[in-house]
């Protein structure tokens, strides 16, 4: 008995109990109320989108290819037009159907000859896409219309080269009468067929019920997506996803943290694929981000309900694991199942419709 009062022990004791305290604590949920939450969401400059087509062209204004009306029209033939892939199947809208999200809702995408990406990388929604700082899962591209070049001349997308787009649609007396309206010039150049569907992307921009709660409206979010979207701005989510497109304004790593039970995985995991991959799910198409150091261009989320499977190789097919893996991750506070429900309720809110004229 004198043994288990010995002061070691006690010691050891008090000590075990003060480490243990945050998890025997049950933690507190911030609660904010609706004025509160939109005072957190504007910290993160998470701003709504404009409400009217005007509002949109402002929001994406490019100096260096400013709109008008006829290019943007010209923007939107040439996104649905085959003839900018070389057997004439497939546009722009093959991958990026803007029913859907603005994706193809596959792993990963297909292109020319059903050819599938090589890195297996999952086609991001192209709404919105004009909105973020650099385009391309590592960043590569400054904007939509140097993007644009990308998918022209891939060879396992719509596998042309600009020569071959340019003698196509030179041969096209009225598609040449429509580049002398919009560019002055009625012979087409590659760069320009590029800033004409930039200057189409541009105005793709989505508005839904987050927006109306961002601009004062309670009733446009439910409880749930109330407690989600507090999650979202109190946990760190919005400091990666941010800005008025929830995502695209930055470069980050991804997976953040480790955990041991990842590395002991490996000892009892017999499933081959996991053992090799650095994310938390199978690293199929082995693409390792910019300089292959596991950055990534941050998503952007608005309409993500619609845009699974998740991930840049699209291995994730449930937005409730994204987000499981996101909270454990790149926050390190693994969200329980109701708080996962939470967060799932607000990026359902993140659904919108495009703003038309
Ligand atoms: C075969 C399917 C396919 C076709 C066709 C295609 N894309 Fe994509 N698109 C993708 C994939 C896959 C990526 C991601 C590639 C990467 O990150 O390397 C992507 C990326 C993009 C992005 C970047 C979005 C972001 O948030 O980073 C934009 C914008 C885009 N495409 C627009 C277009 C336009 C415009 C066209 C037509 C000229 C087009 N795409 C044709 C599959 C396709
Ligand atoms: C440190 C930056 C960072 C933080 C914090 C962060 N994310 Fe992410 N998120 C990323 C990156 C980078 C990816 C892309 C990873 C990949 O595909 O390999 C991503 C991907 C996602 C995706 C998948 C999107 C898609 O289209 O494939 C969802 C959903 C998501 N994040 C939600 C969240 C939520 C919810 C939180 C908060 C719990 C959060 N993120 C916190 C950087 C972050």
């Amino acid at each position: 008995m004198k043994k288990l009062f010995h002061p070691v022990t006690i010691a050891l004791v008090v000590v075990g109990f003060i480490i243990s305290l945050p998890w025997i604590i049950p933690k507190k949920e911030v609660v904010l109320n609706d004025r509160q939450l939109r005072a957190a969401a504007a910290s993160h400059n998470l701003v709504p989108m404009p409400k009217s087509y005007e509002g949109v062209l402002k929001a994406t204004y490019n100096p260096e290819n400013p709109p008008s009306e006829a290019k943007i029209a010209l923007g939107q033939q040439l996104y649905f037009d085959t003839r900018l892939s070389r057997d004439k199947t497939i546009n722009c809208a093959t991958c990026h159907i803007l029913q859907e999200g603005g994706d193809d809702n596959l792993p990963t995408a297909i292109g020319y000859h059903g050819r599938a990406n090589p890195k297996h990388l999952n086609s991001p929604t192209v709404l919105n896409a004009a909105l973020a700082k650099r385009q391309f899962w590592d960043g590569r591209a400054k904007d939509v219309e140097e993007q644009a070049g990308g998918p022209v001349q891939a060879p396992f997308e719509m596998n042309m080269t600009p020569g071959e787009v340019e003698a196509r649609l030179n041969a096209d007396s009225a598609m040449c009468q429509q580049f002398e309206t919009v560019f002055g010039d009625a012979n087409v150049t590659f760069e320009n067929v590029r800033k004409a569907i930039g200057a189409y992307e541009r105005t793709l921009l989505t508005r839904g019920a987050y927006d109306r709660f961002l601009e004062g409206d309670d009733s446009a979010l439910s409880p749930a997506a109330k407690r989600g979207m507090t999650l979202f701005v109190t946990k760190g989510c919005a400091g990666c996803h941010a800005g008025m497109s929830v995502g695209g304004q930055s470069i980050q790593k991804f997976p953040l943290r480790r955990y041991l039970s990842d590395y002991l995985g490996l000892i009892f995991e017999p499933n081959v694929r996991l053992k090799e991959s650095p994310f938390p799910f199978v690293n199929v198409g082995g693409f390792l981000g910019k300089d292959e150091a596991l950055k990534f261009r941050v998503p952007i989320l608005r309409n993500v309900t619609k845009t699974a499977p998740y991930f840049h190789n699209g291995a994730e097919e449930k937005l409730e694991e994204a987000v499981r893996i996101m909270s454990k991750y790149q926050v390190g506070q693994e969200f329980n199942r109701t708080q996962i429900a939470d967060v799932v309720a607000f990026l359902k809110s993140l659904e919108g419709e495009i703003v038309e004229k």
